[in-house]
């Protein structure tokens, strides 16, 4: 910084600079303060001294006059219309929002309406946070993740309009996925099977608009997934529950389901379902996918923890049929990143159109820019490093939580410890509050996930799910500890 001399002493510009800083500052206030209260005495709609005028009269220079009235102006009190000059504000006075015309509007909500689940919910920093979905960002390809992005930005992806279905590259990605599982003698999904999703939950929206029609019944398990429920009664299908347990739905109980409704559509995970982390085994995805096929209709799959085994592989039932029976879903939204919010259908025949046109009527496409990003990271060799670090992650995390449980809260029964997944799901002792006991322990500072919202009809019991996945594993102990405390004091 060069010096220049001031009233013949050798003074730096920054400290010419500071002062003058200063200075305006220290002026522009007081020029705030009187005018102020010249506003304040003036009628609405008075207009101020031009600003050739305020700068003689404070002695300051256009500058500072200018900063003290756009301060005035942000404070509400005076508008300047350009080229007319400045006016006092006329006075605003405040009224109540009524939007009461939109009780006409819009009639009785209809029953079925859901609000968005606790599990959405943000944390504040300094609570043990149970109650997510979400993968922390240590589990994330963070490295990855950053390097797609910068590239995508730098490419076509940016600037031009994808395909409605998809990239063709991502859609290949996602095929070939598939593809690794199917056994030989079947014939894997085409990329063209393939359409590529702004998430999954919008998927299943319009999977459940374009296979079902309005007010026809749809099976589902349960408890399952509430966006699936949500989504399902925003598309004015009914929900009919199918009892699920840790080997997935008993198939004589589907086939009675399919039967008395009618249904032509199952939604189902058979592979660490959200919330009860149960894996169907061969024998049991081969029996469902059966009676599904016995009634000529669609089984929808949720794999949407694909990338989260821990002690087994998500084995996807779409790999073994060729017939467009399993309208496929996957999600890379928790694998890859939440910012990045990318998933595929994957669908045949008619059925595949007529998904693809109604994602068209909610979405049109999905960001390029993301496309590329995605397939990027999935495409990388760190991809499956990170892969398989992140199953010795989950697992200890899973233990942890698992053994913290055991040891403090006794009464709570866990169904299964699940092979994959993010989620630990509770069953705590009939009777229990679960209203109480969730206020109670966010009061002490955990926030923990009811079970209620993912029972599609009554709930089964007292439920609560707790992610082993979110920040600060350190704290899992000290959590349950919480929890078991505010479980007593429930049922006291
Ligand atoms: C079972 C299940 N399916 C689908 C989704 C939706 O995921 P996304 O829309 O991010 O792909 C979720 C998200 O939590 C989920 O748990």
């Amino acid at each position: 910084m060069g010096d220049v001399p001031l009233g013949g002493i050798a003074v730096t510009v920054s400290t010419v600079a500071l002062l003058l800083y200063f200075m305006t500052n220290d002026s522009s206030s007081r020029i705030v303060a009187r005018l102020r209260e010249w506003v304040l005495a003036a009628s609405p709609g008075s207009r101020l001294p031009s600003t050739r005028a305020l700068v003689a009269e404070y002695q300051a220079s256009p500058v500072t006059v200018q900063k003290a009235l756009r301060t005035l102006d942000a404070q509400g009190l005076i508008e300047s219309r350009p080229g007319v000059g400045t006016f006092v504000r006329a006075v605003r006075t405040a009224r109540p929002a009524d939007y009461g015309w939109q009780t006409a509007a819009l009639g009785t909500p209809p029953a079925h309406l859901r609000p968005l689940s606790a599990a959405m919910r943000s944390a504040p920093n300094d609570v043990i946070a149970f109650h997510s979905g979400y993968p922390d960002r240590e589990l994330l390809p963070e490295r990855l993740v950053r390097a797609a992005l910068a590239r995508a930005s730098r490419g076509d992806a940016a600037l031009f309009r994808p395909p409605a279905a998809g990239l063709p590259e991502l859609q290949s990605w996602f095929a070939q996925e598939l593809r690794a599982s199917t056994p030989s003698g079947t014939n894997p999904p085409n990329p063209s099977d393939v359409i590529v999703l702004p998430g999954t939950q919008s998927g299943l929206s319009s999977v459940f608009r374009a296979l079902v029609a309005d007010g026809q019944p749809l099976l589902m398990e349960s408890p399952s997934y509430w966006g699936a429920i949500l989504a399902a009664s925003q598309a004015g299908v009914r929900v009919v529950p199918v009892p699920s347990g840790p080997e997935g739905p008993d198939p004589e109980e589907l086939a009675r389901a399919f039967q008395e409704s009618g249904a032509r559509l199952f939604y189902a995970q058979p592979n660490y379902a959200n919330p009860s982390g149960a894996q169907w085994s061969a024998r049991r995805a081969e029996e469902v996918l059966e009676v599904v096929r016995q009634h000529g209709a669609f089984l929808v799959e949720d794999d949407w923890a694909h990338d989260f085994g821990i002690t087994s592989d998500a084995e996807p039932l779409a790999a073994g049929d060729d017939s467009g029976h399993v309208v496929y879903l996957r999600s890379l939204t928790k694998s890859v990143s939440p910012a990045i919010r990318v998933g595929a259908v994957v669908a045949r025949g008619p059925a595949r159109d007529r998904i693809l046109a109604a994602q068209g009527a909610e979405a049109m496409y999905v960001s390029g820019l993301l496309q590329a990003a995605a397939l990027d990271v999935v495409t990388q060799p760190g991809w499956h490093t990170h892969l398989r670090g992140l199953r010795h992650q989950l697992q200890a995390r899973r233990d942890l939580l698992a053994t913290s449980l055991r040891e403090h809260i006794p009464q709570a029964h866990l169904g299964l410890l699940p092979k994959g997944g993010l989620n630990l799901w509770a069953r705590l002792p009939d009777g229990t509050d679960l209203d109480r006991l969730t206020r109670d322990c966010e009061a002490a500072g955990v926030l923990i996930a009811p079970g209620n919202e993912w029972f599609p009809a009554e709930p089964a019991g007292p439920f609560i799910r707790l992610n082993y996945a979110g920040p600060n594993p350190g704290a899992f102990p000290e959590g349950a500890r919480l929890i078991g405390r505010a479980l007593e004091q429930a049922r006291a």
